[in-house]
C-alpha cells in the first residue's frame, strides 16, 4: 500500500537509479509496482531487458491525466508502489507527490542538487496543505564516493544533515559501476554478474541498507 515518489526538479540527481535499486530490493520479498511516470520512460526501456524480478511490475505512466488513476490502481492490489518523476517541477509530479506516503529527494553532494533538493522539499510541502495531509520527505544522499569525499561534498551533507526540519537518510546510495549499469544489463544489483561487473557485492550490502532503511522509515510515518 506505501506509495513512494521520487522526485528532485533537478535533472540527473539519481531519482530514476535510487527508484529501481528500492524496488528490485522491495521485490525479493513483496509485490511492487514501479511506475514509470518520466516521459523518456528509463524504467520502461529497463523492463524491457532481461533480469527483471518477478514480483516487480512496471507501469508506463499517461501522464498527469491519468497518474492518479494508476497510483490508485496499483496501491489497491500492490504492497508498494513507486513513482520514478522526470527532473522537472510539473503539475504530474505534485499529483504524485499528494499521493505519495514518502517523497524521497535523491539529491547529489553538489550546491545545485542540494539546492533543488530544498526546493522540492518546499512543494511536498505546498502539496501537503493542499491535500491537508501530512506528506513525509526525505533526502538521499546519491553518488555519494566511497573513498575520500571532496571538501564540498563534506560541506553539503553536513548543512543538510545539521537542518533540524531536513531528514536526510543514514544510509547514501554510493558512486558504483553496479547501480549504473543496471541500465545496461537489465535486473538488479543481485542479478549482475560478478565477473562483469566490479564492486557488485557492497553494491547489493548498500541496496539491502538502503531498502532497510526506507522500510524502518515507512513505519515510522505511519504511526
Ligand atoms: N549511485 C550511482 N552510481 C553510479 N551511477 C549513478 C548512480 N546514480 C545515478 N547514476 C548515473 O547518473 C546518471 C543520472 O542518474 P539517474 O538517471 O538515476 O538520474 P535522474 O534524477 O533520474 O535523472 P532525470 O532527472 O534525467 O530523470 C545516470 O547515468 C546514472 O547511471
Ligand atoms: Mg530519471
Amino acid at each position: 500500500m506505501p506509495v513512494i515518489s521520487f522526485a528532485n526538479a533537478k535533472g540527473g540527481s539519481g531519482k530514476t537509479t535510487a527508484a529501481l535499486v528500492l524496488a528490485c530490493e522491495l521485490a525479493e520479498a513483496a509485490d511492487v509496482v514501479l511506475i514509470d511516470a518520466d516521459p523518456r520512460r528509463p524504467i520502461s526501456a529497463w523492463s524491457d531487458l532481461p533480469g527483471r524480478p518477478a514480483r516487480l511490475s512496471v507501469v508506463s505512466s499517461g501522464g498527469e491525466r491519468s497518474i492518479l488513476d494508476e497510483i490508485e490502481r496499483a496501491a489497491s492490489h500492490a504492497p508498494f508502489v513507486l513513482v520514478d518523476l522526470e527532473g522537472t517541477a510539473s503539475r504530474l509530479a505534485s499529483y504524485a507527490i499528494s499521493q505519495s506516503d514518502l517523497v524521497l529527494v535523491p539529491a547529489q553532494e553538489q550546491h545545485q542538487d542540494a539546492q533543488a533538493a530544498l526546493e522540492t522539499l518546499a512543494e511536498v510541502k505546498r502539496d501537503s496543505q493542499a491535500v491537508r495531509r501530512a506528506i513525509h520527505a526525505a533526502v538521499l544522499l546519491t553518488r555519494t564516493k566511497v573513498a575520500v569525499k571532496s571538501r564540498t561534498a563534506r560541506h553539503i551533507s553536513r548543512q543538510l544533515r545539521g537542518h533540524a526540519s531536513i531528514k536526510v537518510l543514514e544510509t547514501e546510495l554510493a558512486e558504483r559501476d553496479a547501480f549504473a549499469s543496471l541500465f545496461s544489463s537489465g535486473g538488479g544489483v543481485r542479478q549482475l554478474d560478478t565477473a562483469e561487473v566490479n564492486g557488485v557485492d557492497k553494491a547489493v550490502d548498500n541496496a539491502a541498507r538502503y531498502a532497510s532503511e526506507v522500510i524502518t522509515l515507512l513505519r515510522e510515518v505511519r504511526t
